[in-house]
């Protein structure tokens, strides 16, 4: 009998919407039933992932173009890897649940540069892989920077509020763009872990389920 392709679901949200918080706790709660899955997220640990986090972290920024073509370069490694690409574990059947996906590449850099040139350099990934599902853990800015703010002594230069703004509008104008193509699904992140975390899981269960 031939495998039952896994689904995949892409969570997103501005930082500090509890993207990590929920991904872990989601499919901890998943796997604990004994559903397969893989967690992974982007920027990946993988090469070119590591050399955007480094570049990050030194703050040896180039231009955005530049990063936003590493992005698209780590995202198509992260599908198609021949050791644990996305591609590769769907195939197996097993689900896979990533922190991060195309919509936060549309929203960090189509917040600074046509959002349609962010729309098209990704369009191989879409093509191989759009998620079943794209959830979007609604928060304001406003929360999203206290909570980053809260918990982080560095803040980095792209996370000041009016940025985190600019991204949240982002991320809706390529909602609103997309919305015939991509099944998108906002869940209210300004509310306790627990409910959160309830919501996400009956619809990645419903998602998981069906045909
Ligand atoms: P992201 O991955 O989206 O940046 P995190 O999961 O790292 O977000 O969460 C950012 C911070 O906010 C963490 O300190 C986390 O404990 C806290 N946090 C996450 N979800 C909630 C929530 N529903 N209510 C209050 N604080 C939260
Ligand atoms: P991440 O490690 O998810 O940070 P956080 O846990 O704080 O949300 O992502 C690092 C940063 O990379 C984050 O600010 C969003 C940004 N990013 C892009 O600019 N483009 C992309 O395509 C992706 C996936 C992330």
């Amino acid at each position: 009998m031939q495998t039952k392709r896994g689904k995949f679901i892409a969570v997103e949200g501005i930082d500090g919407s509890g993207k990590s918080t929920q991904v872990s706790t989601l499919c901890s709660r998943l796997k604990a039933e004994g559903h397969k899955i893989y967690p992974t997220f982007e920027p990946t640990n993988g090469p070119i992932g590591s050399l955007i986090r480094q570049m990050f972290s030194t703050r040896i920024i180039g231009d955005d173009k530049t990063i936003a073509a590493l992005f698209v370069a780590d995202r198509l490694d992260h599908l198609q890897n021949p050791v644990n690409g996305v591609l590769k574990k769907l195939e197996e059947g097993i689900t896979v649940i990533t922190d991060r996906y195309y919509f936060s590449s549309y929203a960090y850099h189509g917040a600074h540069m046509p959002l349609e040139w962010v729309i098209q350099s990704n369009a191989l990934s879409a093509e191989l892989l759009r998620p079943d599902l794209n959830i979007f853990i609604d928060i304001p800015p406003e929360v999203g920077f206290e909570r980053v703010h809260a918990n982080r002594a560095d803040i980095e230069i792209y996370e000041t509020l009016e940025n985190i703004k600019k991204v949240y509008a982002t991320y809706q104008e390529a909602f609103e763009l997309l919305k015939e193509e991509e099944k998108i699904v906002f869940v209210d992140g300004n509310r306790s872990m627990e409910e959160v975390a309830n919501d996400l899981y009956e619809i990645s269960l419903n998602c998981m389920t069906a045909e």
